[in-house]
Parts: structure tokens; C-alpha cells; sequence
């Protein structure tokens, strides 16, 4: 039994007591009882550079000294129009307004709402339901949970959460099969917009599917009146090799989700983009056709002014050289582990890699080894926070080479540790 009075979230891996930080530098995180961790999955991906980054830091400071927070109704400041100027100019889709708000799962509820009231604001008010794919995780606000795979985790509110049309991730063994079903979803004529993580499904387990199986269905989507929505919120900002995951395809979203990495890890922020033509169905003159929707701290001057840091020295030549050879270590990682009979559906993307722990249970998330996972590599000073009995790297991209060969190592010793 806790004593302390903090709901702490996913609270599902059973822990004798919550590790206390009182330090992080880097890649590692150090505890109240002289434990030194290395973070493994950049603290739920959010961390770029590394924790308590000189520049970011100095960012940081910078603003306080001019100030923390205004409202961003009738007002701006600096920081805010760099930042959406800078994010216009990068990401790989027709951008020209960023909408801010406060993490991921707001991010996605705005694409939601600003995709909804687009079609409804051009009379066409039957379109109103979205395709995701099955398994997939938007956040846990009711909109994004709505687009989410349904599972034990919102079966409590699945009669409030809206319909949504799932599909599964396209292979090569089913793309035909998908693409016709997508098809077919589109063709009723209902449909508002596809929502998709591009590449990789994160919190599905860090799944991984092919651009040009993407671009199949999002090829369909655009010849089809369908809003395109990039949740890049897990994948932006370097983590698949390129800026962007969207970059890696032919054929470019409407709407892009980013959080997360959006601050290097420091604040919370999200952002949505969308094109002139989204923009200009809410600034028709009636009154009535406008965006209500904001938040308190909505573009936090804190965050922006750390996100327009983080943002820069990710286009720093040496951040890009890290991001190029974290990928090829964990190239060289997964060919190793491979190999190993223990571990199956081994799977890499750019700064991700992901492994499933052979056993007779369901792979999926309720699947009881987490526990034994999460404690062996804490035990080995590596924060790693498996997915049921599926494990991910998704480091910050200032690891060391030495960090992720003892990582190997760790992940190679699960051989002789028979859970
Ligand atoms: C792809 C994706 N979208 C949205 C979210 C929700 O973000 P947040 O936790 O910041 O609300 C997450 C969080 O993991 C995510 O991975």
C-alpha cells in the first residue's frame, strides 16, 4: 500500500514504490536512492537531446525572464509565430496554419473537431465518421480514444466513445484485401477523414507496415473527399530516420498531429497543422462557422520557446549525424538479436527498434511478462517499459555507441533469464 496521495497513470506494472528522480542528465535518469538509469524509451518518447540540455535550458530561461504565459486569444508573441513559420516550412504536407494545444491526445482531438466542422461548415454534414486502424492509440481524451482499437483499456466508456470504421494494418499478405475494404468504407459516402500513424503503430506495439502499402489507401482517401490525418505525435521529429515519417511517402496528409518531441521533452505542447483551404471554411464571415476551441495555456510562450530550440538543434549537423548512426546501431542490433531464438518479430525503423519475448500467452498487452521484463532491466539500470511481453528501444538520440552495446548485452542476457 502507497502512502503518497498521486494517482500515477498506467499503473499497471506492479511496483513496490514509484522511483523517486532528483536528477537527469543525458541519457540517464538518477535516482533518490543513487540509482543510475539509462532511458531507454526517452521518458514515453518525448525526449530528444537528451535531459537537462544546456540549450534547451538556456531557452527555457530566456522566456522566464520575459514571461511565462499570456492568453493566446487576441494576443501572440514571438516564439509562437517562429514556431509555426518554422513547422510550416517542414512539414511534408500542404501547411500553412498550426492550431496549438496542450499534448498528443488534444493534437488529435483538434484534427478531429477542425475535420468534422470542415465538412460541416461546407454543408456536407454527413460526413461524419473516421477509418483508424484496428489496434491503434491517438490518446486518451473521448475523440481519440473514439479513433483508438477497442480494447479492455476503454471498454468501461465504449458506449460514449463515437463509431469509428477500423481496418487492419496493411502487409503484403492483405494490402489488396485492406485497400478494397478501405474502398468500400469511402464509397458510403460518410466519411470525414482516415486517421493513421505513419510507419510505425506506437503504443500498438511499435508495429511497422510499409509506406507504399500507406500510400495505397491514402491514394484512395484524396480522389475520395477523405481529410487525411498524419498522428505523427510518436513519429515526428526524427524518430524514423527522416524529420517526418509523412516524408517517406508519395502521397502527403492534409492534417498533421505533433506533440511529444514537439518540446524535446521538456514542456507539454501539441500542435495541429492544416492547409489554407481547412483554414478558410471557419473564416467565411459567419460567425457561427468559427473554431471554438482553445485551451488556458494554449501556445505556452515556455514551451514554444523550447520547441523552437529543440527544433533547431534537431537541424543541427550533429543531431542529424546522431539520428544516422543511432539507426545504423540498431540496424546491428536487430540482425543480432535476430538470430536468437528467444525473441521473434523483431522489427526497425530509423531510431526504433522493437522485439517480441517469445511464450505460449497472447502477445498482446495484458500479457503478464511485462512485469518480469520491466524489473529485469530496471535491475540492470536500463528504464525499458515492455508492452505486454513486447519490448522497444527508442532512445534519446544523443546514446552513446558503449550505452547501446550494454544494452544489447542486457537484452541478449533475457536468454538465460527463463521467465
Ligand atoms: C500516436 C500518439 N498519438 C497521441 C498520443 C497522446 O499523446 P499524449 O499522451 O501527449 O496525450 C500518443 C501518446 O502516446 C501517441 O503515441
Amino acid at each position: 500500500m502507497h502512502s503518497t496521495k498521486v494517482w500515477h497513470p498506467f499503473d499497471v506494472i506492479e511496483i513496490e514504490k514509484n522511483l523517486k528522480i532528483v536528477h537527469a542528465e543525458g541519457v540517464f535518469l538518477y535516482t533518490s536512492d543513487g540509482q543510475k538509469i539509462i532511458d531507454a524509451i526517452s521518458s514515453w518518447w518525448v525526449n530528444l537531446h537528451g535531459h537537462n540540455h544546456p540549450v534547451l535550458n538556456q531557452a527555457l530561461f530566456g522566456q522566464i525572464n520575459l514571461f511565462s504565459h499570456t492568453l493566446f486569444a487576441g494576443f501572440t508573441h514571438e516564439n509562437a509565430e517562429i514556431l509555426s513559420q518554422k513547422l510550416c516550412e517542414i512539414i511534408p504536407g500542404k501547411a500553412d496554419k498550426i492550431f496549438f494545444s496542450d499534448d498528443g491526445s488534444t493534437a488529435v482531438e483538434v484534427a478531429l473537431k477542425m475535420s468534422l466542422q470542415y465538412w460541416y461548415n461546407k454543408g456536407q454534414r454527413q460526413k461524419k465518421k473516421f477509418i483508424a486502424f484496428k489496434d491503434a492509440y491517438h490518446g486518451d481524451t473521448f475523440g481519440s480514444m473514439s479513433v483508438g482499437g477497442r480494447s479492455p483499456f476503454n471498454a468501461a466508456f465504449d458506449n460514449l466513445l463515437f463509431e469509428t470504421e477500423f481496418i487492419e494494418l496493411p502487409s503484403n499478405d492483405n494490402i489488396n484485401r485492406v485497400s478494397d475494404s478501405f474502398h468500400q468504407l469511402i464509397a458510403s459516402g460518410n466519411i470525414a477523414g482516415f486517421i493513421f500513424e505513419p510507419l510505425v503503430q506506437g503504443a500498438a506495439g511499435m508495429r511497422m507496415y510499409k509506406a507504399e502499402h500507406l500510400d495505397r489507401l491514402l491514394n484512395i482517401a484524396k480522389n475520395n473527399e477523405v481529410i487525411c490525418i498524419s498522428d505523427e505525435v510518436m513519429t515526428g521529429f526524427g524518430r524514423t530516420g527522416t524529420t517526418f515519417a509523412s516524408e517517406q511517402l508519395q502521397i502527403k496528409p492534409d492534417i498533421f498531429c505533433l506533440s511529444k518531441g514537439l518540446t524535446g521533452g521538456y514542456l507539454p505542447l501539441g500542435v495541429t497543422s492544416c492547409s489554407q483551404e481547412i483554414y478558410n471554411q471557419f473564416h467565411t464571415g459567419d460567425y457561427f462557422k468559427n473554431f471554438f476551441h482553445g485551451h488556458s495555456y494554449t501556445a505556452n510562450p515556455l514551451a514554444c520557446a523550447v520547441a523552437v530550440a529543440s527544433l533547431k538543434l534537431l537541424q543541427s549537423e550533429e543531431v542529424q549525424t546522431q539520428i544516422h548512426s543511432l539507426a545504423s546501431h540498431l540496424t546491428e542490433i536487430k540482425i543480432v538479436i535476430s538470430e536468437e531464438g528467444v525473441f521473434e518479430d523483431v522489427q526497425h525503423k530509423g531510431g526504433i527498434l522493437s522485439f517480441s519475448y517469445k511464450n505460449n500467452l497472447p502477445s498482446n498487452y495484458s500479457n503478464p511478462l511485462r512485469n518480469k521484463l520491466y524489473h529485469y532491466f530496471l535491475s540492470k539500470n536500463i528504464l525499458l517499459r515492455p508492452l505486454g511481453n513486447r519490448m522497444y528501444l527508442i532512445p534519446p538520440y544523443c546514446i552513446s555507441k558503449d550505452e547501446l552495446n550494454y544494452i544489447q548485452e542486457v537484452i541478449l542476457g533475457l536468454k538465460e533469464a527463463r521467465f
